[in-house]
């Protein structure tokens, strides 16, 4: 994010470029997925993920070059997989950062956004991302538009979401929680807070927990990020949770709902410090407008019975109102495109 303060005019359309031909888009480059939404109507998801043949053989056979998304993930015996980004931040190798360049024309392509006419972009990096990683991001996409400039995520949530004054955006991705606090400006620093406890964080727990409790079992980090997105929970289970899971050479079927509870929990005490520290660092005056104002955005944020668990956490800090935003996939995508369709002409003139 640029260190000046801008102010947004929201719903501008005077604020557009005027030409029709101009094509705006709103990219969330995450750990887990990379979203892509278009001016014209156009979406798309896939997995962060690129892969390339290990060799000649599995060229042929896979007939590409490169793969990318679910199509990686699906043929990764045969590939060298890169996840270009991990902990919400861009690795930098050289390796990466070419795949991330790869991820983001593949993704551009994949929308037809490719055609003649002015491309303009916002693209939503986690809270804290480094100035150096926004700068490494911001120099790699300037080969697909004609303007571009990296946002923070929660706040393009927020965008999204209409909720500019006085909100508080919980956004619960694979490698980080991102807190951003909004209040009608782009964000500082200081409105910014993160943990690197999400979604991996919790896989890994999972797989230490089941590991801990039942000797001779094979769990991988695949098989608890699936049995996540199945069954995660925090507060009291409504159901016993039994799984499938290798033991030796047979499959057993185990509970793991204590197992699953813990783990997903695990990632709470982060988010109340950081709710809590954001409410009561804010003016005096708004802290009761912030308070009854938090967002729960992201994959995480379907982990079932988290908003109420939240809510009943926060009554030690005078309490607090959680919400979830209805699209964790696309939330952050879509506010990063009404941002950039916002941004006034002379902006992108200057990017
Ligand atoms: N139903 C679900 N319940 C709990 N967690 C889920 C669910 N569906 C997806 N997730 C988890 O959400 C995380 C991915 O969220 P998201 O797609 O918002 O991350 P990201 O934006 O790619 O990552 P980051 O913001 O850290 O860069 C993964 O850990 C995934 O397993
Ligand atoms: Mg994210």
């Amino acid at each position: 994010m640029a260190s000046k303060k801008k102010n947004i005019k929201s719903g501008a359309s005077a604020s557009r470029l005027n030409e029709k031909k101009n094509l705006y888009m709103g990219i969330d480059l995450g750990t887990n997925h990379t979203a892509i939404s278009t001016s014209n109507g156009k979406k798309n998801s896939i997995l962060s993920l690129v892969g390339i043949p290990k060799d000649a053989v599995a060229t042929k056979f896979l007939k590409k070059e490169r793969l990318y998304g679910e199509e990686a993930l699906k043929h990764r015996v045969a590939l060298n997989l890169f996840k270009p980004i991990e902990s919400g931040v861009l690795k930098n190798q050289k390796e990466d950062i070419e795949a991330a360049r790869g991820l983001l024309q593949h993704i551009i392509h994949s929308v037809g956004a490719n055609g003649d006419g002015k491309k303009y972009a916002i693209i939503g990096v986690p809270a804290q991302a480094s100035v150096l990683n926004k700068k490494i991001i911001t120099e790699l996409a300037k080969d697909f538009f004609d303007g571009v400039m990296v946002a923070s995520e929660p706040f393009c949530v927020a965008y999204n979401l209409g909720q500019l004054e006085h909100s508080l955006v919980v956004d619960i991705g694979a490698g980080t929680t991102d807190l951003c606090r909004v209040h009608g400006t782009l964000p500082e620093p200081d409105d910014q807070i993160s943990s690197n406890k999400a979604g991996d964080f919790i896989d890994r727990e999972l797989v230490k927990l089941i590991s801990d409790e039942y000797t001779n079992v094979r769990v991988s980090p695949e098989m608890s990020k699936r049995w996540k997105e199945q069954c995660a929970f925090v507060g009291e289970p409504d159901e016993e949770i039994i799984v499938d899971v290798p033991v030796d050479s047979s499959i057993l079927k185990l509970s793991i709902t204590r197992e699953i509870r813990e783990a997903c929990e695990s990632i709470l005490p982060d988010i109340v410090d950081g709710i809590s520290k954001l409410i009561s660092t804010y003016d005096p005056d708004f802290q009761d407008a912030l308070r009854s104002n938090i967002w729960l955005a992201g994959g995480g944020s379907q982990i079932k019975n988290l908003g109420t668990f939240l809510e009943k956490e926060l009554e030690q800090i005078d309490g607090g109102r959680v919400r979830i935003d209805r699209d964790p996939v696309f939330g952050g995508a879509d506010g990063a495109l009404k941002l950039a369709m916002d941004m006034p002409a002379e902006f992108w003139r200057t990017t």
